[in-house]
């Protein structure tokens, strides 16, 4: 056991930069008031390691330094959230959400719209693209000719935003796509961009790439259809949950669509949405 330490104590690891509880606090109060994210206690490393790239790139020696900075460079705190924000996603993540969207959702939304013949859906959170992407291809291979399709993809996060545009992955990450899919919607990179895959035309022009914070104002008119916002509510606190998911309910109307993440739930946040599936909700109205 190191020294100095009771039994069950670790000792804090070695750490290059000065990291005080004060910069702490500064920090976990600024990403809560510019992007609702509640970094509890468990994210203190987190924070630590996430910042260490951005005082080396800023030649600052210490977190205090960095507090400052945040302070007098109002443009410093997107790449405060740039480097926060946790961007895990892959194509068709949580599969069932996609086949249900193919099996329930899309036939009732077609039903509802077969006047104006137009789809609108918001994947809200949408990180490096993955998932708007997803989205598109399964709407895309079933929606009737004459069909107006769009996905509005936003994001807090500048970086993933840029990815997500450019629609180029690792070809590892559609490793387990169909074949048939993969032809359909995706070229192979030559030379330079030997290994990776580009997502078709086709697929981009449907999805509207925008950056978005979900606690600030949404230039978004409704009605939407579907909403997928997953893996993302979970890092608001309960009250912010409840404000964004109240607006989501204002968008979709009565009959809309909303998928959360694996671990998110409704449950004593808002009862305008009724629980139709595994973390699959359609709107009250
Ligand atoms: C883990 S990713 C989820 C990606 C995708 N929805 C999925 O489930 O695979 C969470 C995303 O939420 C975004 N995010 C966090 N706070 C946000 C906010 N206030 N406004 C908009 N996006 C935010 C992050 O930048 C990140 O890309």
């Amino acid at each position: 056991m190191a020294e100095g330490l009771r039994a069950g104590e670790t000792a804090a690891p070695p750490r290059q930069f000065r990291f005080t509880e004060r910069d702490f606090r500064c920090i976990q109060r600024l990403v809560r008031e510019l992007a609702g994210i509640e970094l509890g206690e468990a994210k203190r490393e987190l924070v630590y390691s996430r910042l260490t790239r951005r005082l080396r790139a800023l030649g600052l020696d210490s977190f205090r330094a960095y507090c400052e900075r945040l302070r007098s460079v109002p443009q410093e705190t997107a790449e405060l959230l740039n480097a926060i924000t946790t961007n895990l996603t892959a194509f068709f993540r949580e599969p069932h959400h996609f086949e249900h969207l193919a099996r329930e959702a899309l036939p009732a939304v077609l039903e509802r719209r077969r006047d104006t013949r137009r789809v609108r859906i918001w994947s809200a959170g949408c990180s490096t693209g993955q998932e708007p992407y997803s989205i598109a291809m399964t709407v895309l291979e079933r929606l009737p000719a004459g069909w107006d399709l769009r996905i509005l993809a936003t994001d807090i996060d500048e970086n993933a935003l840029a990815r997500a545009r450019e629609g180029v992955y690792e070809a590892e990450a559609v490793r387990a796509l169909p074949r048939a899919r993969l032809a359909r919607w995706f070229l192979r990179g030559r030379g330079a961009n030997e290994g990776r895959v580009r997502v078709r035309r086709e697929l981009r022009e449907a999805v509207c790439v925008r950056r978005l914070n979900l606690v600030g104002d949404w230039p978004l008119r409704g009605p939407l259809d579907v909403v997928f916002c997953r893996n993302t509510l979970i890092y608001f606190g309960k009250d912010t949950q409840r404000r964004i998911v109240e607006r989501f309910a204002d968008l979709l109307g009565a009959g809309g669509w909303l998928y959360l993440g694996h671990s998110e739930s409704l449950f004593k946040v808002t009862d305008r949405f009724e629980l139709v599936g595994q973390t699959i909700y359609r709107c009250r109205g």
